[in-house]
């Protein structure tokens, strides 16, 4: 009985679609194509079928040309000009029969476009006659619109990079080799959050942009990049804050930073021979070890420093530190402003996407470190690392990857991602403050603050520094 329920039920909806979608369809009178005017054809002038654009409150100009017109059957007709998507561009341009000349008659010329929004979309012609007879080019041109100010992109690369080394130099200016060995051998929960950020980050980035972006390659790719993308300085920070391990945050953030050097590659040469066939990709292989380098430098010359000018050094990390937690913030402030823009590009779709990914990240990696036994806030620690989501390292990414218009159309997805999963940890945060759970339960991490005060006094000094300076911020705000 259900069966035959649902089974009439889809007809009917069947039903309904086709009765909406005939008169949809055959609303006007569809031409066949090349009756009226012979088989016609649009180019731009001077060859090619893409057209670069930018926006301006300007009419821009292409230079268009109707070709092969066949004016032997006597019938009146004109030719419009139209844009594939009116949000993005609007023209308005009617052609009329006796403008054309030749034969076969052609007609040339300059075709006005008003841009409204960056992006990709088509310029094609219709033939209308005067029996309301309609026949659409066979082939569609390409109008690429990009944004125009390239400045301040420029310059947030540059500070961005500069940024990204600083904190390289201040976390191997942290990095004590002694707690390092300490955690290498037992390296349980590195392991762990080593396993969680580059693998199971990157296949769910894989399986949520097949749920909500399957549609959109580009923005799928640009959120897999954000899964991938090593947390940073912000995890260590927010592991303070949660009263997380702090060393197992310093090594794990160390580890997964040198490492995403060689993941990155990997995954992406897996997936451009998986999933993103038809992706056109320049993967900037070579500023990817270009910059590998530069971070393994950083390291070697905070840890150096560290060995050879432990007093200078520690007065310095001292201040930067807090300089270093103040800048990330401003980065993300920087970030978030810059690329404004692409808050416009955000749908629903992509919310969800940016929503999922740290949210399950983040209760995915607790429960897998709970099954694999580690402490409570071992594993507090490694959820974090796993699901604070860098926006920096994706953008450049998505920037180096795509053309400059594509990777504006896909530069929401890391943004939105990173926003979120820092709210996520505010409301973690004050959730557990305001169940007073927030505080060093565990014997483990307790042994690890004495370790960390007997081994360093200024590393205690530092992330005592750091705290305070946030809670000033935070108070600020
Ligand atoms: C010509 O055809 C196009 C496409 O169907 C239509 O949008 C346009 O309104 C028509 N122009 C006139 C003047 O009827």
């Amino acid at each position: 009985m259900k069966q035959v329920a649902t089974l009439n039920c889809s007809r009917l909806i069947f039903m309904v679609v086709i009765c909406f979608a005939i008169p949809k369809c055959y609303g006007e009178v569809q031409g066949q194509y090349g009756e009226i005017a012979g088989a016609w054809d649009i180019t731009y002038q001077g060859g090619g079928n893409e057209q670069l654009l930018t926006i301006s409150k300007d009419i821009q100009y292409v230079n268009l040309v109707i070709l092969n017109v066949d004016l032997t059957s006597g019938e009146d007709f004109h030719f419009e000009v139209h844009a594939g998507d009116p949000k993005l561009a609007l023209i308005e341009k009617r052609i009329e029969r006796s403008e054309l000349a030749g034969a076969p008659a052609s007609w040339q010329g300059q075709v006005p476009v008003q841009t409204r929004h960056f992006g990709f979309t088509t310029i094609y012609v219709t033939l209308n006659s005067s029996d309301g007879v309609v026949e659409r080019s066979p082939s569609d041109l390409t109008l690429i619109i990009a944004r125009k100010d390239r400045l301040d992109e420029k310059i947030f690369t540059y500070t961005a990079s500069a940024l990204l080394l600083l904190m390289f130099l201040n976390l191997g200016g942290v990095l004590d080799l002694e707690r390092l060995k300490a955690i290498m051998l037992r390296p349980i929960a590195v392991t762990i959050g080593f396993c969680t950020s580059y693998i199971l980050m990157p296949l769910l980035a894989i399986a949520i942009g097949y749920c909500f972006l399957s549609k959109h390659q580009e923005l799928h790719l640009a959120l897999f990049f954000t899964a991938l993308s090593p947390s940073g300085g912000l995890a260590n920070i927010c592991a303070i804050f949660l009263k997380g391990n702090v060393n197992l945050s310093i090594a794990t953030t160390t580890i997964n930073s040198l490492m995403s050097l060689a993941i990155f590659p990997l995954w992406i040469l897996i997936l451009m021979r998986t999933i993103f066939t038809n992706t056109e990709l320049d993967v900037p292989f070579l500023d990817l070890a270009g910059s590998a380098t530069a971070l393994v430098c950083a390291i070697a010359l905070g840890m150096l420093s560290r060995v050879f000018l432990p007093k200078t050094t520690s007065l310095i990390f001292r201040f930067l530190k807090p300089f270093c937690a103040c800048l990330s913030l401003c980065l993300i402030a920087m970030t978030v402003g810059i690329n404004a823009f692409a808050f416009k590009e955000l749908t629903g779709m992509i919310f969800l996407a940016a929503l999922f990914l740290p949210i399950s990240g983040y209760i995915l990696s607790y429960g897998i470190s709970k099954l694999l036994r580690c402490s409570a806030a071992d594993a507090l620690t490694i959820s974090i690392e796993t699901s604070v989501l860098n926006m920096t390292v994706p953008i450049m990414l998505l920037q180096h990857c795509f053309d400059e218009v594509r990777a504006d159309m896909t530069l929401i997805v890391p943004i939105m991602a990173a926003l979120i999963s820092l709210a996520m940890m505010i409301v973690i945060y004050t959730i557990r403050r305001i169940f007073g759970w927030n505080k060093n339960i565990d014997g483990d991490v307790f042994a690890s603050k004495v370790e960390l005060v007997s081994f360093d006094e200024n590393i205690k000094a530092e992330v005592t520094v750091s705290h305070i300076s946030f809670r000033n911020e935070k108070s600020e705000l």
